[in-house]
């Protein structure tokens, strides 16, 4: 029989890696600490309606990519692909429109998308996403924005770009998504096949296509920004004035930028890493000021971003980037003759009581072996014990870095142990 593999799209994370993700999510709650956010804990699947109506019919998100399916009680779920019109409903199902605003939230957790697999794209992947609900200021944005790059800034990542666009309103998005039509129609014919198909149902991204010959073909299309109603406009220019103040002085303003999903009005953003790719963008994110509408409740503006936490690790990989050490035990206790294995056990017992972490072997294994092991597992210090020292009352212990060895009172060992891995800090 074949031996079964995780599915096309999924990883598994092991433990050469997972420390970077528990560092990267570490990071993310202290920058949503610092500046406010409170986390919610979301549920990985939703009624399919939730993104039909909120992200939008018309997207590949929708159209293409969900994890669909009917379940025993007759209902159409899907697994979630992203996070914002989750953490929408959450806002309204618990009446937080009612309370203090705007309210700052913040999650993670895997997303699911059937999207064609490659580097830094899956089919199971991790975002930590961002939301200020219930603020339609431009400041609002900007606060977006800036707890990204305090976010990447934190975590060491460097030559980021910030590209930023508005995609207009209800009021005006039509008319540009007209005159863009217009300037479609005269070439649709040399356009590529998906283009073609999403002239009628989304033109707005025949201009994020990557192939070079469509973008050959929109080079001298219209721009949004040139079509903005007078209230879009105005906020637009507030955020763009605002970028230099938070540091984002070469955020670039990017017309091609529509972004994926059908809910953003107005700040469209995406920061881009040269390290990943094709797959440039470690993050996306924009305000949604009808999305809690679309989904059943009041007005409330709202703005965000979400940032795929493999993209990110990828990234600081690429850079170089500080992610702490991987964890290591303190200290292996070695078993030198079968007969102090219970002696051994003991000790390690007690040496994680007093807040050490340490590990032993439990397979009868030669000396030889165990220390081969203490040293894979990175122990800082090794313990030994075995019928002499069980009968001197004593424990040896070495220190794995510089192979110092001493002899030390099994009654004081503990504390010897905390006393060294106390200095070597
Ligand atoms: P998004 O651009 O679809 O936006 O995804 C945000 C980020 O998630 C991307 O920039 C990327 O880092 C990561 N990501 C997306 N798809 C994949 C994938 N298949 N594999 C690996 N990483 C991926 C959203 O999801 C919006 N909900 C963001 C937002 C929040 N807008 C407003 N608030």
């Amino acid at each position: 029989m074949e031996a079964i593999k995780a599915p096309r799209g999924t990883r598994d994370v092991l433990g050469d890696e997972s420390w970077k993700w528990a560092y990267v999510l570490k990071v993310c709650g202290e920058v949503a600490r610092d500046f406010g956010y409170s986390e919610v804990l979301l549920p990985i699947f939703e009624h399919t309606e939730l993104f039909s109506r909120g992200i939008g019919d018309a997207t590949d998100v929708v159209e293409k990519e969900m994890y669909t399916f009917i379940d025993r009680g007759d209902r159409s779920i899907t697994l979630r692909p992203e996070l914002t019109a989750s953490m929408v409903r959450s806002y309204l199902e618990h009446d937080m429109n009612r309370g203090p605003q705007p309210v700052k939230l913040w999650s993670s957790g895997p997303m699911f998308r059937y999207e064609r697999p490659q580097k830094g794209r899956y089919r199971q992947f991790q975002q930590v996403d961002f939301e200020i609900l219930g603020a339609a200021n431009p400041l609002a944005d900007l606060e977006t924005i800036d707890t990204s790059m305090e976010l990447y800034r934190r975590l060491g990542l460097t030559n980021l770009q910030v590209l930023i666009n508005s995609v207009g309103c209800p009021k005006c998005r039509p008319i540009y998504r007209e005159a863009l039509k217009n300037f479609i129609a005269d070439r649709l014919g040399e356009f590529c096949e998906t283009c073609q198909s999403r002239f009628d149902r989304n033109p707005l991204r025949v201009l994020d296509c990557k192939k070079q010959g469509c973008r050959d073909l929109t080079e001298s299309a219209p721009a949004m920004v040139d079509s903005l109603c007078d209230e879009c406009r105005g906020h637009f220019d507030a955020v763009t004035s605002g970028l230099s103040r938070i540091g984002a002085n070469d955020a670039r303003v990017d017309n091609r930028l529509v972004r994926g999903l059908d809910y953003y009005t107005k700040t469209a953003y995406e920061i881009l890493a040269g390290e990943l790719g094709s797959q440039n963008a470690v993050c996306g994110g924009g305000r949604y000021d009808n999305l809690a509408e679309a989904i059943g409740g009041p007005h409330v503006p709202g703005v965000g971003f979400a940032s795929g936490i493999e993209r990110i690790v990828i990234t600081m990989e690429g850079q170089g980037a500080h992610m702490g050490a991987a964890p290591a035990i303190d200290i292996y206790a070695v078993t030198a003759s079968p007969g102090a294995c219970t002696e051994v056990a003991a000790l390690v017992h007690e040496i994680r009581a007093a807040g050490m972490s340490a590990d032993m072997d439990y397979m009868n294994r030669a000396m030889r072996v165990q220390m081969k092991h203490a040293s894979s597992t990175g122990a800082r210090f090794v313990c030994i014990i075995g019928e002499d020292e069980i009968a001197a009352g004593t424990v040896g212990i070495k220190d794995m870095a510089s192979g110092e060895q001493e002899s030390s009172p099994r009654s004081g060992v503990v504390a010897r142990l905390a006393e060294w891995k106390e200095v070597s800090k």
